[in-house]
């Protein structure tokens, strides 16, 4: 099975794809966003990163180059899905070091619809299942409870407006290149996001050939 590396806007469902992917086959999904959130607060350095994240800034190449490219050493013989990484052209020319065997869907949404579900969106604090309090398809059975082990939902430090938009900002700032560094490979795909996550999962899946 080829690895996958999914691109897109904040909000996109970039990490909602990777849920439906990982039940149905199995894949080993790397999110550098989570990495970074789940990093132990006592580090003075780790603090540094998630106050940078929750602001909407990027942390820079190289460190966030290491921390994939060990993840996926971690992950070494299993099918594995990148998400949110590579987010500059640098970066994505990085990876080719040490990656391979992959095609890149890049998820289209527009900038409304993205804030929307950011602005929506809650995890569950012990699985990570993502939710929506703003969709129907993707709310919690119990308002604010993970379906699947009874705790409460969290929002992200960076769903907020502000950040959001300096995150979209960036990603519009780096779309350009990394999409025509990927098309010039002839590796890239893409799929609209804005109907039902089944919809989009579906779409997907044509892609991958199931
Ligand atoms: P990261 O965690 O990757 O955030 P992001 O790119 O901003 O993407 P999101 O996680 O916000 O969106 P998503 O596409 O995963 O959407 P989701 O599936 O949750 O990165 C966070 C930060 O970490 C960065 O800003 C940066 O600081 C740092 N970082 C990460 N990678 C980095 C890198 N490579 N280099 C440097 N720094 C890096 O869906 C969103 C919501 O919509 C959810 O509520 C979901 O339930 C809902 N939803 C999804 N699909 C649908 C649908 N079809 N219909 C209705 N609702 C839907
Ligand atoms: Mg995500």
């Amino acid at each position: 099975m080829k690895n996958i590396i999914f691109y897109g806007a904040p909000g996109a469902g970039k990490g909602t794809q990777c849920e439906l992917l990982i039940n149905e086959y199995g894949y080993k999904q790397i999110s550098t966003g989570e990495l970074f959130r789940n990093l132990d607060d006592s580090n003075p350095l780790a603090r540094q990163i998630k106050e940078t994240i929750a602001k909407g800034i990027l942390i820079d190449d190289e460190t966030t180059a290491a921390l994939v490219k060990q993840e996926i050493e971690k992950h070494e013989g299993n099918p594995i899905i990148l998400d949110g990484f590579p987010r500059t052209l640098n970066q994505a020319k990085m990876l080719d070091n040490f990656f391979s065997n992959y095609i890149v869907i890049n998820i289209d949404i527009d900038k409304r619809l993205a804030l929307e579900r950011a602005l929506g969106r809650i995890s569950c604090s012990k699985c990570g299942r993502i939710y929506n309090k703003y969709s129907k398809e993707m709310k919690p059975q119990k308002d604010n409870i993970c379906d699947d082990c009874n705790v409460s939902l969290i929002g992200r430090d960076d769903d907020n407006e502000d950040s959001f938009n300096k995150r979209f900002n960036t990603y519009l700032d780096n779309v350009k290149g990394i999409l025509e560094f990927y098309q010039s490979k002839d590796v890239l795909f893409t799929v609209e996001a804005n109907e039902s996550k089944y919809v989009t999962f579906d779409k997907v899946k044509k892609i991958l050939g199931e």
